[in-house]
This record gives structure tokens, C-alpha cells and sequence, in this order.
């Protein structure tokens, strides 16, 4: 069988397509291929030397090995698979089922070969309510895994909808992936005897799909984790490539970078499938957390970061597409595009008093997703705004490991193009801290802490109108 492929499409980045105003000439994108070749080793050598473990996921036997005993011990008394978790501790999970699952997934039973599957990665108390009260009536409660990933072991959602489950069920049915050795989860996993798996060390969660954080629902919920893994290896072969114009990662980081730097400084994924529509929502966080950055390598206050917008196609034709015709240009749109859908359907005939609509009749649906798709682009291009196109021969869990990986790379070049590291994020952490000052952590520093932010915060009704 023939191998499906991502690849990404650039052409109409192009001055050629789009003019010189906005498009790259061939000798930016030379100057490109020269400040960017040096990072390829760059990045290489910081592999080898480990100080990018992300870089080894779909190499670890051991980790999906793991998954898969657990997936075989629970699966046979397992209908409900529920993930608690938050940023990279939830969206490649969604991501990677909505990817991989048909939509049906939970309704059903005949569309699944595992689990109806749940994410929390939110806290609103009316939903989690719905959800529980629904379990206890359909009288599946008690066939419910609850898998609980944190990485730093103490995330405020997490751990409190671990703290709300864990009083209405046995412990069989809780499942921690978390740090191997350190926080309050894996305390809590040794205490308990929960069955537990890893978050690596050194992989921050938006980097963490392919490691047990993703592979364990994936695998639980019938994903092929193999295929995703392989297709992962198979990128990584194409973004070691030194050859700048043969590296997919280092060649969508550095036109990333370019349009930065000429004030576009919105960066849009818009899939064309609905399949594929989480894959931007995972794209979302791991591009604004690497790349959001106070300060650069040297310490310098730098304020940078590309702002990832996600869209939808065709959906988002009919809300966004206004603004980014006739809105300023300072976005970079980068479409995903499905070549072959593994199901289709045909449009059926025309009322007889409608036979203007007769041109769309006996044509496949996909048809006029795709056409919609170059539609799209040709007018965007037409208004001179630069589009990548990430074309996919097929959407199954090789291609999607693919493309799960050359984004994460393409988050390393660009990290480095820009000079930041992308693989901290310190400006989340003040807000975890506040919000434990708030709910009453003691200590007299959270105390005082508390009283800053509610003069900050609290509302003054003066101000109310
Ligand atoms: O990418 C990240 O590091 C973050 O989005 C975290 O995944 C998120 O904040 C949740 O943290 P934790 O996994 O420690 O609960």
C-alpha cells in the first residue's frame, strides 16, 4: 500500500502570486535559507545532546509498550473514558480523537471499537454537574475510567475534579499520568495504589501528545498508536534534513518568522475538514505558549510572539472572512487541506423547482469542500495575503503523527529564528499562583498575595454602570 503523506505547500507566500508588498522574492527567501540553515544542526545537536526529549517520543517502545498492557487490561470494563486535564494535558487528546474517530463516536456503539470518550478541560460546575448526573442515570458510572493527567501534579482544575470524582468511585477506576517522581499526584498515585503512568521528564505538556498523555486515551479509544508513531519517525527523518528547501519544519518556521518581522503577526490555521479542526486548537497552545516570550535568549526585553488564531472551513467563511479580504493585512493563513476523504457522499438531485441548484447535483461532497477551500485562497490571494497550505493525502493516524510532529519542530525553529525559548512558560504561572492565594492556600506570603489581588480585582461597584 502507498504511503500517506503531509507536505507543505508554499508557493503562494510568493511576491510572484501575491506582489512585492507582501509576498517573499526569491532573494528574502534565499536570506532565509541562510539564517535558517545553521539551526538545522543547531536543533539537531541539541537532540543529540538531550536537551530536547520531545524529539524521542515516537522512538520510545517502552512508553507505548505501557499503554498498551493497560489498554488491555482496562478496555473490557471500560464504556466511558474520561480525561481530566488542562492546556497540554487535554488538547492533543482531543485533538488526536476528533482527528481519528468518527464524529458518531459517542452515540454510536456500531462507529466504535472502544470507550465513549470525555474530556474536562474546564471547570464550569454546571457541565461537570450534567455530565455526572448522567452518568449515574445511565448506570455506567461504575464502567468509567477516570484518567487524570497533570504534570506538575497540582493544576487547580485537575486536581479538583480529581477531588470531586474520587469520593464517587473505587480506585481501579482512576488512572494518574503525571511526573514519575514529583508533585502532589504522584503522592496521591503512591498512597492510593492507582495504576499510573508517566509524563517524561523535560516534555512540557504541549509538547506531550505522544507520550503516554496522548497515547493512553488514544490507544484506549481504538487509535492506531503504532501508525501514529511511525508517522511521527517519518517526519522526523524529513525536519533533520540540513537541506533547508527539503525541511518542511525549518521552512514553515522561517516563513512564519519573515511575515512576522513585516507586520504580520496573526497567524490563522483554517482546516478545510471538521476532522481536523482540534489539530488547530493543540496548534493554538503550543504555538502561543513557545513563542509568547518577555524576553530573549540574552535576557533582553523583547515582548514577542506570533498570535495563532484557529478558524474553520467552510464554517468560518461566514464570520471571518470579511476581515481577513478587507481587514488589515498582517495575517499569515495557513490552510489544512484533505486531498482524499476515506468517506464521502454524493449531492443528490435538484427539486424540480429548483433547477438552478442543478450544477451541484451527483457531486461528492468533499468536492465542494475542497473547491471551497481554493475558493477562499484565490480570493485571499486576490486581496494579496499569504497562504500555506498543509495538504494531507489522507487523514489517519500516519498522517496525523506527522503532522503532530512537524508543527512541534516548527515550533523549535521558530523558537530559535526568534531567539526565545519556547519551552518554558513563566508567564502562566503567576495566575496558578493567584488563584491558590484566592481559594486559601495557607501561608502568610498567599495571604498577603490574596489582599494584593483583591484590591486589583475585587469590584468597585462605582464603576458599575
Ligand atoms: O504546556 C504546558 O506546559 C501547559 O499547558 C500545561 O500542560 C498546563 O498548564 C497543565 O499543567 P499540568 O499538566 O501541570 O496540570
Amino acid at each position: 500500500m502507498v504511503q500517506s503523506n503531509i507536505n507543505l505547500y508554499y508557493k503562494n507566500v510568493m511576491a510572484d502570486v501575491i506582489g512585492d508588498e507582501h509576498g517573499i522574492t526569491p532573494e528574502q527567501l534565499k536570506d532565509l535559507a541562510e539564517e535558517t540553515t545553521p539551526l538545522i544542526s543547531k536543533l539537531n545537536k541539541e537532540r543529540q545532546g538531550g536537551e530536547t526529549p520531545y524529539r524521542d517520543l515516537p522512538y520510545n517502545t517502552q512508553i507505548s509498550q505501557q499503554v498498551k498492557e493497560l489498554v488491555k487490561e482496562l478496555k473490557g470494563r471500560c464504556e466511558n473514558l474520561v480525561v481530566f486535564g488542562i492546556g497540554g494535558s487535554a488538547l492533543g487528546s482531543i485533538a488526536l480523537q476528533t482527528a481519528l474517530n468518527p464524529y458518531m463516536h459517542n452515540l454510536d456503539d456500531t462507529q466504535r471499537t472502544g470507550p465513549r470518550f470525555f474530556v474536562f478541560d474546564n471547570i464550569d460546575p454546571a457541565q461537570l454537574v450534567s455530565f455526572l448526573k448522567w452518568l449515574e442515570k445511565s448506570g455506567s458510572l461504575s464502567k468509567t475510567i477516570f484518567n487524570v493527567i497533570s504534570k506538575s501534579g497540582q493544576a487547580a482544575e485537575t486536581m479538583s475534579q480529581f477531588m470531586i470524582v474520587h469520593r464517587l468511585c473505587s480506585e481501579k477506576q482512576i488512572i494518574t499520568t503525571t511526573d514519575a517522581n514529583r508533585g502532589i499526584l504522584r503522592r496521591i498515585t503512591h498512597s492510593a495504589g492507582f495504576k499510573s503512568l508517566i509524563v517524561p521528564k523535560g516534555i512540557g505538556g504541549r509538547f506531550s501528545v505522544l507520550s503516554a498523555v496522548g497515547l493512553f486515551s488514544a490507544a484506549m479509544c481504538g487509535i492506531d498508536i503504532d501508525s501514529l508513531l511511525e508517522g511521527a519517525r517519518d517526519m522526523d527523518t524529513r525536519v533533520k534534513s540540513e537541506d533547508f528547501f527539503k525541511n518542511p519544519a525549518a521552512i514553515n518556521a522561517a516563513i512564519n518568522y519573515h511575515f512576522y518581522n513585516r507586520g504580520k503577526k496573526i497567524s490563522v490555521m483554517m482546516p478545510y475538514s471538521y476532522h481536523l479542526k482540534d489539530l488547530s486548537d493543540w496548534y493554538r497552545q503550543l504555538w502561543a505558549e513557545s513563542l509568547g516570550k518577555a524576553e530573549d535568549l540574552a535576557g533582553n526585553e523583547v515582548h514577542i510572539g506570533p498570535t495563532p488564531v484557529k478558524a474553520l472551513g467552510t464554517t468560518d467563511q461566514h464570520s471571518q472572512v470579511q476581515l481577513y479580504r478587507e481587514g488589515p493585512n498582517d495575517k499569515l493563513f495557513t490552510f489544512l487541506q484533505v486531498r482524499n476523504f476515506d468517506k464521502d457522499i454524493k449531492i443528490g438531485p435538484a427539486p424540480d423547482c429548483a433547477s438552478e441548484l442543478g450544477f451541484f447535483a451527483g457531486k461528492d461532497l468533499s468536492k465542494l469542500l475542497n473547491n471551497e477551500k481554493r475558493a477562499t485562497e484565490y480570493a485571499l490571494l486576490e486581496s494579496e495575503r499569504p497562504c500555506l497550505t498543509v495538504l494531507f493525502d489522507r487523514v489517519n493516524a500516519y498522517t496525523v503523527g506527522q503532522f503532530v510532529y512537524l508543527y512541534e519542530v516548527t515550533t523549535s525553529f521558530a523558537g530559535a529564528l526568534f531567539g526565545i525559548n519556547p519551552y518554558d512558560q513563566p508567564a502562566v504561572e503567576l495566575g496558578k499562583e493567584a488563584t491558590f492565594a484566592l481559594m486559601g492556600k495557607p501561608g502568610d506570603e498567599y495571604e498577603e498575595f490574596a489582599q494584593r489581588i483583591n484590591s486589583l480585582t475585587e469590584v468597585d461597584e462605582s464603576f458599575l454602570v
